[in-house]
């Protein structure tokens, strides 16, 4: 599902976060939302999940206004992780992964074969199968991550919003996870949309970036296109070369 955001003004209670925002996130791609503390990155994601209005213009999904739509049929459509999810206290990491199939589910219907089957599909691929049973507040801070990843993997649609999925990750996992959803996005078609803070694992794992800075967006496109010197000099206020990856020949940050 594609993603546009056009003229979008968004914000809070107040002066706006971003102004007159133009972005086009095509289906099947994968992009990073990238900035400084408190640029606008969760705002952005946010807007684009419906979770707040716009103070102007329009985000669509699939060419029609998102806020068109039925909620049950968006959150068949898109899921998203945020920032800083909250659980109940005490629930177990099965538990939290079976919410993910509200969407899928009416008010009284049974649990079906479909559902466990999503849910267990989801746990094995964040590797979180054997740790069903335990209480989500009894694990590690990355273990947490890959749980909150789990469920919204179980809601299975065909467009991920996530806000910062990778934060609290040792790199091992980071890449784990980048790795996942970029399996998922070649095999299944998935449209992923992140918010990460990790320059260079950004550039080696989306087909698009987007690039916000302190006094509002600094560019999108191709990597190679957005991680320049002057551009990360305007988002960020950071002396930066950038390198080819040595690795994958896309572009590689290096702080000076
Ligand atoms: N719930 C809120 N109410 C009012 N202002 C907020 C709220 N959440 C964030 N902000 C403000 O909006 C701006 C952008 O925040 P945010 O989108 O969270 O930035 P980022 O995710 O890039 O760090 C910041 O100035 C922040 O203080
Ligand atoms: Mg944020």
């Amino acid at each position: 599902m594609s993603l546009t955001a056009e003229n979008l003004t968004l914000g809070y209670a107040g002066a706006p976060v971003i102004e007159g925002l133009d972005l086009s996130l095509p289906e099947g791609r994968m992009t990073a939302i990238l900035g400084p503390n408190g640029c606008g990155k969760s705002t952005l994601l946010k807007t684009l999940a419906r979770l707040i209005a716009p103070q102007g213009g329009r985000v669509l999904l699939d060419g029609t206004d998102i806020h068109a739509r039925d909620t049950r049929a968006l959150a068949r459509e898109m899921a998203i992780l945020p920032q800083a999810p909250q659980a109940p206290e005490g629930i177990t990491v099965g538990d939290l992964v079976k919410r993910g199939r509200t969407p899928w589910r009416g008010l009284l219907s049974p649990w079906r074969a479909e559902d466990a089957q999503a849910c267990e599909a989801a746990l094995a691929a964040v590797g979180m199968a054997e740790l069903a049973d335990r209480r989500l507040d009894e694990l590690s801070g990355g273990q947490r991550q890959r749980a909150w990843i789990a469920l919204v993997l179980a809601q299975d649609t065909k467009l991920l919003l996530l806000d910062e999925p990778t934060t609290f990750l040792d790199l091992v996992h980071q890449v784990e996870v980048l790795g996942l959803l970029r399996r998922r996005n070649r095999e299944a078609g998935l449209t992923v949309i992140s918010v990460l803070h990790d320059l260079n694992l950004a550039a080696r794992y989306s087909d698009l970036l987007v690039l916000l800075g302190r006094d509002g967006p600094v560019a999108h496109g191709a990597p190679a296109e957005v991680l320049t010197p002057e551009n990360l000099k305007t988002a960020f206020g950071l002396a930066a070369r950038v390198d080819p990856d040595p690795v994958t020949g896309g572009p590689m940050v290096i702080p000076l």
